[in-house]
């Protein structure tokens, strides 16, 4: 179905698990095996600067274990580009990993640097890597990854489910109200839009229905579902709830 919204999984919080005792367990290759199984669109995995995450040799690794396509997040330095061009993922999402990257609202600066951006991407798109731009839901930002050429955004919900999680519904309506406009304002541009950060299966519904979204990246919720109900079904919960928001 042309219309389906794509579930991204990331798995980068198996790779934190195993890192905290250092060793190869829990494995996040197996983690997006499963999860491709239990019927995930892609996998999402970012390489720190600090690698917390997954680690270099995960990249190769969970490339060649999966059918479907690996959405790399890598923040916009050139030890990244480097990398990436060496894997040719299918998609880069480029993420703010420093404070001077970000806007206020925790997305990635591309407005003040639109130059800088243009240029940094250009290789990772001749390389065939779809790029994405993770942004706050600010025109002046949709407007700019618009004007340098990025294929993708990928609007930031964090602040619509934290608002969620306090209780400030107010705030959290807001939030929706400015991703509904940013989803429409980027579509319009003729950008592709992803959605993601911080969602579960309570603030899913309303990021789901907007027509403009074409792929929700959801990691940690999952993850942490995981540990109650296993992986394939807190996936298989996570894309029924989807389902029923899209209609
Ligand atoms: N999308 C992007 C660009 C991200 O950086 C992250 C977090 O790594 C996610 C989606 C997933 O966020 P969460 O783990 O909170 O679901």
């Amino acid at each position: 179905m042309a219309d389906r919204l794509r579930l991204g999984v990331n798995i980068d919080h198996v790779a934190t698990l195993r890192n905290a005792r250092g060793g190869a367990l829990p494995d996040p290759v197996r983690a997006a095996v499963m999860a491709e199984q239990a019927g995930a669109d892609g996998i999402t995995a970012h390489l720190r600067e600090d690698r917390r995450h997954i680690r270099d040799a995960d990249i190769g690794a969970i490339m060649a274990a999966i059918g479907i396509p690996l959405n790399f997040e890598m923040a916009a330095t050139a030890e990244m580009q480097t990398i990436a061009l060496a894997h040719r993922p299918h998609a880069a999402c480029i993420v703010p990993e420093r404070r001077e990257e970000r806007t206020t609202e925790g997305g990635l600066e591309v407005a003040a640097r639109a130059d800088w951006m243009a240029e940094y991407i250009a290789p990772l798109r001749d390389a065939g890597c779809r790029v994405s731009l993770f942004i706050a839901a600010d025109p002046d930002q949709i407007s700019a990854a618009a004007r340098i050429g990025a294929p993708v955004i990928e609007l930031h919900t964090g602040a619509y489910c934290d608002f969620h999680a306090e209780g400030d519904f107010a705030a959290r309506d807001a939030e929706l109200a400015r991703l509904i406009d940013g989803a429409k304002q980027a579509a319009d541009l003729g950008l592709e839009v992803h959605m993601g950060h911080g969602l579960s299966y309570d603030t899913v519904a309303p990021i789901a229905a907007l027509p403009e979204v074409r792929e929700l990246n959801i990691g940690h919720f999952l993850i942490g579902e995981a540990v109650f109900v296993g992986l394939p079904q807190a996936i298989a919960t996570m894309r029924a709830a989807m389902e029923a928001a899209r209609g």
